[in-house]
């Protein structure tokens, strides 16, 4: 919403559930660091999660093959393509899924929220969360409970804290969102812990919505659905904005179980009435993505390498600046706790993780975000680094001259990476200053 909106006397005609709303608060800081930049100022942008990599080639040969698909799709997605990715899950999960399973949208987002358009139930979260679930939830006006995941468990949700959420009232309808490698934390569940929170899903009957958007950049390649422990209650969320650098393809999909194809088919109703189907092209060339083949194995696996690469170079150097962190499992993200600096921030007037970043901005040029958007209290002092201010295309292309048995040298951060060792860099010295 534009400033000018609010002096609009129109204003008034919002809708409640949106009146007040910001836009969504990884795109605002995108547009503050775009406006420094104009001015001439050297910005490290931290804040944008958008992969740094180019779409595999083989994708974009596709795309180009395509170009001249001009039909509607159907409304579900394009058969082929719900083909492949029933076959990729049945692969990766051992789950017996089916094309009949699979939802396509334009972007996973766009499926989220028609879920909770569809859906009458409550929206449960962990604390710290993706920006835009509790948002989604409030447009359509759904009860949002935010579940707290603790420090010391690297953010993970527990069973526990589950439990004690869905034991008072457990007959409750409810969705909860479970989102691993995630953001804004980097880090993943172990196995056990998935079955330990699947038992518990199981219990009281919710629908996990399991967001996977980053399961293939798990560094170590072992990524795993919480559906192969409740596959009957859980939709796995994925597409290609992640794993192919394709946010801005819009491609995502829903994998549903049997039990849950009514809710399937309820979005597919209201998808019908709002996007119709999603871009044709898209969904020609995004059959290749989830066809097993050789040449994109290995740009998953260099892309792996590189953001495990970077994310571990970054996670070392703000542990040694006394940053409480996590180390992460996947994704490109870490969410570094500045609390035992807090006395001396609080000196400086920082008193926020908002006024933490909007001075980190301001003082050096990086830009990250305040944990406050991710559902942390205010006066936390946290940010979201999104390690992803590098030449994705080069450090890919060297990435894959070294042999993959070999770990990447130190001299690839230095090399490949400068900005980033640039921004750490900034963020220990403006501590310590
Ligand atoms: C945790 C998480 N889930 C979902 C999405 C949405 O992805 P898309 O709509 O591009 O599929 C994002 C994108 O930033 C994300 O970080």
């Amino acid at each position: 919403m534009s400033p000018s909106s609010h002096n609009d006397p129109h204003h008034i005609h919002l809708n409640l559930n949106v009146r007040g709303l910001k836009p969504s608060a990884t795109l605002a800081i995108n547009e503050k660091s775009k406006q420094l930049q104009d001015e001439g100022r050297e910005i490290f942008r931290l804040g944008l999660g958008q992969s740094p990599f180019p779409v595999p080639d083989i994708l974009v040969e596709e795309l180009k093959k395509n170009a001249h698909q001009k039909d509607y799709l159907a409304v579900k997605g394009l058969a082929p393509l719900r083909e492949v990715i029933a076959a990729h899950y049945q692969r990766r999960e051992g789950v017996a899924y089916r094309l009949d399973d699979v939802l396509i949208g334009p972007g996973s987002k766009e499926l989220m929220f028609l879920i909770q358009l569809v859906y009458y139930g409550d929206l449960v979260i962990p604390t710290p969360s993706w920006v835009s679930y509790a948002p989604q939830a409030s447009i359509i006006g759904r009860n949002v409970h935010w579940i707290k995941a603790r420090e010391e468990d690297g953010w993970r949700l527990s069973a526990q804290v589950l439990e004690e959420h869905c034991r008072p009232d457990p007959t409750r309808p409810r969705i909860v969102i479970l989102n691993y490698p995630n953001n804004p934390t980097g880090t993943s569940y172990s196995d056990q812990e998935l079955k330990a929170l699947a038992l518990v899903a199981r219990r009281y009957k919710v629908i996990l919505l399991s967001d996977e958007i980053y399961g293939e950049t798990r560094f170590d390649g072992q990524h795993v659905s919480i559906a192969k422990h409740y596959p009957e209650g859980t939709i796995i969320s994925g597409g290609l904005s992640k794993w192919a650098g394709a946010g801005g393809w819009r491609l995502g999909c829903f994998i549903f179980p049997e039990q849950l194809h009514w809710l399937r088919d309820a979005i597919a109703v209201a998808a019908s009435e709002t996007f119709t189907s999603t871009s044709a092209p898209i969904q020609y060339a995004a059959i290749k993505a989830y066809e097993p083949g050789n040449e994109l194995q290995q740009y998953i696996t260099d892309t792996r390498r590189v953001l495990e690469r970077v994310g571990l170079y970054v996670h070392a150097q703000l542990v040694e600046a006394k940053l409480k962190v996590s180390a992460p499992d996947g994704g490109f993200y870490l969410l570094p706790s500045f609390e035992h600096h807090k006395q001396k921030l609080n000196g400086r007037g920082i008193l926020t993780s908002d006024q933490l970043s909007s001075r980190l901005l301001a003082e050096t040029g990086v830009a990250a975000l305040p944990g406050s958007d991710f559902g942390l209290p205010e006066e936390f002092l946290c940010l979201r680094i999104a390690y992803v201010d590098f030449d994705g295309t080069k450090a890919l292309n060297e990435a894959a001259k070294i042999a993959t048995s070999d770990p990447l040298p130190d001299v690839f951060m230095t090399r490949h990476a400068p900005r980033i060792v640039e921004a750490t860099r900034r963020i220990v010295q403006w501590l310590e200053d």
